[in-house]
C-alpha cells in the first residue's frame, strides 16, 4: 500500500514538473503599443490553453497602453521589458531568450516595430531578440489604413518577407478612428493556426 502510494506520488510530481513529458515549444510574443493590444490577452490565452509556454515581451509604449501584470497572470510567467533590467541570473536576456525560443510572434506589430525591425536596429528588448534569435518570426501588424499602406512601411514589408520573416496579413474592419479599412489585426484563431503551423 505505501509503495502504491509512493508510486503515485512520483507520477504526480514527474506530470507537474514536465518530467518525461515532451518539453513544452516556448513561444515569445512581442507586444508593441498598439490600439488592437487588448487582443494580445486573447492570443496570449489560447496559446496557453495549446499548451505552450509563453513569454510576453512588451515594448515601453506598449506598457503605457497595458499593465505589464495583465500579461504576466494571463502568460503565467515574467514579462520582459527594458533591456537593462536585471536578469533573473547571470544570463543576458536578450540573448537566452533568443536562445529558447521555439518561435517569436510579434502581435500586434505596430508601423514602428516592423519599421525597426527592418533597418536592423537593435534598441530595446523586443528588437535585440529579433535579432539574435534564429526562430521562426512571424508577425502581424496591426495599424491605421494609411499607417499601413504608407509606401515605406510597404517596403518594409516587402524587405521583411524578402529575407523570410512571416506576415499574418492585417484585415478590413473598424479601425480605432472609427473608420472602415484595412489594418485591423487578424483575427486570434487565425494567428494562433499560424503558430502552430510555423513550429
Ligand atoms: C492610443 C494609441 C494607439 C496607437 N495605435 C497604433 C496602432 O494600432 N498601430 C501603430 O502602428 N501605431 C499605433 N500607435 C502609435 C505607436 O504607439 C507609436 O508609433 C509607438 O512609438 C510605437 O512603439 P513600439 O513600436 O515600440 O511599441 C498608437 C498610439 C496611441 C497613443
Amino acid at each position: 500500500m505505501r509503495l502504491r502510494r509512493a508510486r503515485y506520488s512520483l507520477e504526480r510530481q514527474k506530470r507537474k514538473n514536465n518530467i518525461g513529458m515532451p518539453r513544452q515549444k516556448a513561444i515569445i510574443i512581442g507586444v508593441t503599443a498598439s490600439i488592437a493590444i487588448y487582443k494580445a490577452c486573447d492570443i496570449v490565452r489560447r496559446l496557453k490553453e495549446e499548451a505552450f509556454s509563453v513569454s510576453v515581451v512588451m515594448t515601453q509604449e506598449a506598457g503605457a497602453l497595458i499593465s505589464p501584470v495583465v500579461f504576466q497572470s494571463l502568460s503565467q510567467n515574467k514579462v520582459y521589458r527594458g533591456l537593462f533590467d536585471s536578469p533573473d541570473a547571470w544570463e543576458i536576456e536578450h540573448v537566452s531568450l533568443a536562445e529558447k525560443a521555439d518561435l517569436v510572434l510579434v502581435a500586434p506589430a505596430t508601423a514602428n516595430i516592423i519599421g525597426k525591425i527592418a533597418s536592423g536596429i537593435c534598441d530595446d528588448l523586443l528588437t535585440c531578440i529579433i535579432c539574435a534569435t534564429k526562430a521562426p518570426v512571424l508577425i502581424s501588424p496591426a495599424m491605421n489604413e494609411n499607417m499601413y499602406k504608407n509606401k515605406i512601411t510597404q517596403a518594409n514589408i516587402g524587405k521583411l518577407k524578402a529575407l523570410g520573416y512571416r506576415f499574418i496579413e492585417p484585415k478590413k474592419g473598424r479601425l480605432a478612428c472609427g473608420k472602415i479599412g484595412l489594418g485591423c489585426l487578424a483575427e486570434v484563431e487565425a494567428i494562433v493556426k499560424e503558430v502552430k503551423n510555423n513550429l
